[in-house]
């Protein structure tokens, strides 16, 4: 028995060691944790179950046969955060770094299975040459059977991926399937072919981190949610996000007691929006205001910047914010807000998170680059997510709510469950300017007349009461009083149900 003992503590210690020292060296001096720290910071303490330490790769090419580490280069099993289950696996760049094998693949795809069963979240952290060359198809074979288990996931547990390393080629389809992808600046990067592809290709030169680090997919592709500053700071704040989050599709997210009082007013909202309906104000001031204890956890913060997104709480309730930004392009929709907050109402919906919108939109962005790049299609999105989406849906206008951009943006019309807007609303199919030069053509070339009949638009058409009386709105409420309002609406709301149509699913304008 001693013996065994023994054998049973050599072999977990080789497990343990990974690529060997000298390289989880290498890898510390990259800045990066190894496979296993990652996991042990991401976890409560001592509640990491490790599964398949022992796990080796089948392949005999190569002089692979005399080269197995156990575990295969993928740390996996499940653990708890602030006390919540969660699965999770570790790409282990120190072995064979970090490549996907046959037996790696089996192992991921063995927790995926296991948190399907039990209904667990899925935490990737990846850091990987992509295919293991040396297996060639089977290694393939591995993926697709990962990216197979991502999309039976997809709307059930909440997958979550972060990049902490390279991820290229076809490797960059799995977190692209997860719901939110997170990145660590300067060591991760994703791209499906590199700068030495691109440069043969398209004679484009550009290094690693211009083609597909964090700063360029939290920024320009929008690929990703959040660009973290290292690995700590990526971990820490995962565990915070973590905790917005239901643990499956027919779980609620869990309560978090908050002292914040539901009927705090905050009087400064009552002049937060300025007299000038042109000059920009700053909707994030908004959103902290209202939620609970002025904490938001906002994502994709510098991309599509038109529109806000994120989670917070109100009476300890999770929440998934969406807010058109007068800040940026005075708030407008484009193709790039459009698809960053259908998918994110995509998410809430599916997660049973409750949808909180915030409007001030102007309307759809105009222009050839808009057209051409499909705003019918991706504009649609947001429409359709909307539209289609089953939770608690609270809508508050602040401002301007124009045209098709009013329709789009969680009407009454679209089940909106609840519908405010604030005293200065104006909800109207546009502004009053563009409205009179329409309609009132030939008064062009008279001013005067012109100035009264934008007077008598704005009159009759920029408030909130037309809307008002047709009950489109519930009510024009106070801007101090917002949060309360809201607080009110969500409790009354909490067990609502509403069912679609059966169907086998919609067609959502991809
Ligand atoms: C096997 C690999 C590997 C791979 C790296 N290694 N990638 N082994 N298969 N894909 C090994 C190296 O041989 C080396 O072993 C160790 O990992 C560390 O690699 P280095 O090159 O020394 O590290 P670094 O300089 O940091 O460069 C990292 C890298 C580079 C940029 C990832 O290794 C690289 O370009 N690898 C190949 C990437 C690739 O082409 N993958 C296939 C993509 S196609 P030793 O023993 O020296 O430590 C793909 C398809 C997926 O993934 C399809 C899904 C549908």
């Amino acid at each position: 028995m001693h013996d065994i003992i023994e054998e049973l503590e050599r072999r977990r210690a080789a497990a343990r060691l990974g690529g060997g020292a000298k390289r989880v060296e290498a890898q510390h001096a990259k800045g990066k944790l190894s496979a296993r720290e990652r996991v042990l910071l991401l976890l409560d303490e001592g509640t990491f179950e490790e599964w398949d330490m022992f796990v080796e790769h089948r392949c005999n090419d190569f002089g692979m046969a005399d080269n197995k580490i156990p575990g295969d280069g993928v740390v996996t099993g499940y653990g708890m955060i602030n006390g919540r289950l969660v699965f999770v696996f570790s790409q282990d760049f120190t072995v064979f770094g970090g490549a996907l094998s046959e037996a790696h693949a089996e192992k991921i795809c063995k927790i995926m299975d296991q948190a399907m069963k039990v209904g667990a979240p899925v935490i990737g952290l990846n850091d990987s040459g992509g295919a293991r060359i040396q297996e060639g198809v089977a290694s393939l074979g591995g993926y697709a059977e990962v990216f197979q288990r991502n999309v039976m996931a997809s709307g059930v547990i909440p997958q979550i991926s972060m990049i902490m390393g390279p991820c290229a080629g076809g490797a960059v389809y799995s977190p692209a399937m997860t719901d939110f992808i997170f990145m660590v600046k300067d060591s991760s990067y994703m791209f499906v072919t590199g700068p030495e592809v691109v440069k043969t290709v398209t004679h484009e030169e550009v290094s690693a981190e211009e083609l597909g680090g964090a700063v360029t997919h939290t920024t320009r592709s929008g690929v990703a949610d959040m660009a973290f500053e290292n690995d700590v700071e990526a971990l820490m704040l995962m565990r915070r996000f973590f905790n917005y989050l239901p643990l499956n599709n027919r779980e609620k997210p869990p309560l978090r007691a908050s002292g914040d009082p539901a009927e705090r007013l905050d009087l400064s909202l009552d002049t937060l929006v300025p007299d000038n309906v042109n000059k920009p104000y700053d909707m994030k001031e908004l959103i902290l205001k209202v939620v609970d204890d002025g904490d938001f956890f906002e994502l994709q913060p510098d991309y599509a910047k038109n529109i806000v997104i994120g989670f917070a709480r109100m009476e300890g309730q999770t929440v998934g914010v969406v807010a058109n930004n007068p800040m940026v392009l005075a708030g407008c929709l484009d193709i790039r807000s459009s698809i960053k907050a259908a998918r994110f109402v995509r998410f809430c919906d599916a997660f049973n998170i409750p949808v909180l919108t915030f409007v001030d939109v102007p309307g759809f962005m105009p222009g050839t680059a808009q057209e051409y790049g499909g705003i019918i299609k991706h504009g649609a999105k947001l429409l359709f997510a909307f539209a289609d989406c089953t939770v608690p849906k609270v809508t508050v206008i602040t401002r301007k709510a124009y045209g098709g951009a009013y329709d789009v943006m969680s009407s009454k019309h679209l089940r909106g469950d609840v519908n405010f807007a604030w005293p200065n609303a104006e909800i109207a199919v546009m502004g009053a300017k563009g409205a009179v030069e329409i309609i009132f053509r030939e008064d062009k070339g008279d001013p005067a007349k012109l100035a009264a009949r934008e007077a008598e638009y704005r009159a009759r058409f920029a408030n909130p009461f037309v809307a008002g009386s047709r009950g489109y709105i519930d009510d024009v409420i106070q801007p101090h009083e917002t949060r309360r309002r809201i607080c009110r609406s969500l409790t009354m709301l909490r067990d609502k149900k509403i069912e679609n149509p059966w169907r086998k699913h919609g067609n959502i304008p991809l």
